[in-house]
């Protein structure tokens, strides 16, 4: 369960460019529901994700997820319980590494770091499955880098698969 109570961010306060983007703004998801935000340009959407994914503190108000208090931590701290999709799928994932290291890294959210192989056989062949059922062949090209023209051809439907896969405890993912 998400929860905002009584979130305000104000850009630039006492200046000239003052805007209060979000005003006391409070409300409650349960796990399962899919909500789509609709607001006109500037109407404050994409304050209210950056406030929950932490880009940066509110000036007033609480935001907690499963009653774990989010409110004081940085962007990464929170990385630790959701997790984010982007619209550009390309600034969600590491265009540099493979399809199947981002999906490695994407699942290991959260978990301890160790010294072990990235990505183990059955993980492989669990990714290969899971985007097999997609369409998209990106299951054939697993070890195609993501910022490839090939592999990001397909990024379009990126977020979905990063979706699907959430570790456990399972982070909550926003678009
Ligand atoms: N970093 C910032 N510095 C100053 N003002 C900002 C900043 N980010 C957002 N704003 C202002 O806060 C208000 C809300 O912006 P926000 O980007 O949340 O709107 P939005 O609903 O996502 O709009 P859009 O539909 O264009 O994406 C706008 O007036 C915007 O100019
Ligand atoms: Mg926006």
């Amino acid at each position: 369960m998400l929860e905002m109570r009584h979130v305000t961010k104000i850009f630039n306060p006492g200046t000239v460019d003052e805007k209060i983007a979000l005003n006391d703004l409070s409300f409650t998801l349960n796990d399962g529901d899919f909500v789509t935000v609709i607001g006109g340009n500037g109407a404050g959407k994409s304050t209210m994700q950056n406030a929950i994914c932490g880009t940066w503190l509110p000036d007033a108000g609480e935001i907690l997820l499963d009653g774990i208090d989010l409110s004081s931590l940085s962007e990464h701290q929170r990385a630790k319980y959701l997790g984010r999709v982007y619209q550009d799928p390309m600034t969600g994932t590491a265009a540099g590494m493979q399809i199947e290291e981002n999906l490695a890294l994407a699942a290991r959210r959260g978990l301890r770091r160790t010294l072990r192989p990235g990505i183990r056989k059955a993980e492989r062949e669990e990714y290969r499955q899971r985007l097999q059922e997609l369409g998209l062949g990106l299951d054939t090209r697993l070890s195609a880098k993501v910022g490839t023209p090939s592999a990001s051809r397909s990024c379009c439907c990126w977020t979905s698969i990063r979706r699907r896969w959430t570790p456990k405890p399972p982070p909550r993912s926003w678009n």
